[in-house]
């Protein structure tokens, strides 16, 4: 008998096929204050789920008694408890190395945007305030021959580091419980300490997820090792950074610019602060997000939970393989 399985994001026609030949497949755009009473209806049958970009916590999961397999189309887990699913007996998947180049692409686009500062100028251009030859209060930063400070070196952040000292000459230098000898060899990174990092880089990039120990990571005190000239770029997850306290430290002068595709609150309420800053590049967490890699990241997010049902034995792509 086939297994029951909730949809609960817009996918590629034909991924949403592929899971209606395998599965009793209900669909759902998200899961909203609208749709939410349909959706605990939906739970009370559901072996699997599928989708992104909303927590699944124990608020759903006392509906589904019934659930096996959660499958997010993210590299991101950070929308469940994972001892949770565990302890429930769910298996959760997840999409990592597809959008490991875009997701590093996304952030090679915030440092040159932000330091050249693109997006101030192209408004200026648009609104017809050029009338010259661009006058020296508009000048940017140069990024390359810089020195970048990675938070965090696995996938994405070695993708990074290979952009910074293959393309743009860079000085890498990164933090990282273990020591990645690999970016160490390639690239010349220099594994050192937060603090050491924070202080010696011009570009600090973080590509680390969210996890209790990271929530606030970036907080008063460690902007405020950062050179005034340095520019914070975080496409990972907004709680990474206290967001207010970055707000306070690029209106005073404590660094130089922010770009941002993540937020603590998404999308960004249109009262913050951010929003009237000149230094800060504002994208709508876009990382991953080109027709290729979100097609692939939905194909490989059906194939995990393809795998999940037919397989007894966990999958590289197996965030909690303790399930069994
Ligand atoms: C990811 O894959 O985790 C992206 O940030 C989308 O949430």
């Amino acid at each position: 008998m086939k297994k029951t399985v909730i949809l609960y994001k817009k996918i590629p026609n034909e991924q949403k096929a592929r899971l209606a030949s395998h599965f009793n497949l209900i669909t759902f755009d998200g899961i909203t204050a609208d749709n939410r009473n349909e959706v605990i209806t939906a739970l009370a049958q559901a072996d699997g789920l599928i989708g992104a970009s909303v927590p699944i916590k124990q608020e759903l999961l006392q509906f589904a008694p019934k659930l096996k397999a959660i499958s997010t189309i993210s590299v991101g887990y950070d929308q469940f408890d994972v001892d949770d699913l565990t302890r429930r007996g769910i298996r959760l998947m997840h999409t990592p190395n597809v959008l490991t180049d875009t997701t590093a692409d996304t952030i090679f686009t915030l440092m040159l945007a932000t330091a050249r500062r693109a997006v101030e100028l192209s408004i200026l251009v648009r609104a017809g305030q050029w009338q010259g030859s661009i006058g020296s209060e508009y000048y940017g930063t140069d990024v390359h021959h810089k020195t970048i400070g990675i938070l965090g070196m696995g996938r994405i952040g070695s993708a990074v580091a290979k952009r910074a000292y293959c393309g743009f000459d860079m000085k890498v230098l990164y933090t990282g419980k273990q020591a990645n000898e690999q970016v160490e060899r390639q690239y010349q990174a220099e594994r050192c300490s937060l603090d050491d990092l924070l202080q010696r880089a011009d570009f600090v990039c973080i590509t680390l997820p969210l996890l209790p120990t990271t929530e606030k990571l970036i907080s008063k005190e460690k902007l405020a090792l950062m050179k005034p000239s340095a520019i914070l770029i975080n496409a990972a997850r907004g709680k990474i950074v206290d967001q207010q306290a970055l707000i306070a430290a690029l209106q005073n002068g404590g660094i130089k610019a922010a770009g941002l595709d993540v937020f603590e609150v998404e999308p960004l309420p249109p009262d913050s602060p951010l929003m009237t800053l000149q230094n800060v590049v504002l994208l709508p967490h876009i990382g991953s997000a080109t027709t290729e890699t979100r097609d692939n990241m939905a194909r490989c997010a059906v194939d995990n939970l393809i795998a999940a049902f037919k397989s007894e034995k966990p999958t590289q792509n197996w965030v909690n393989p303790a399930v069994g």
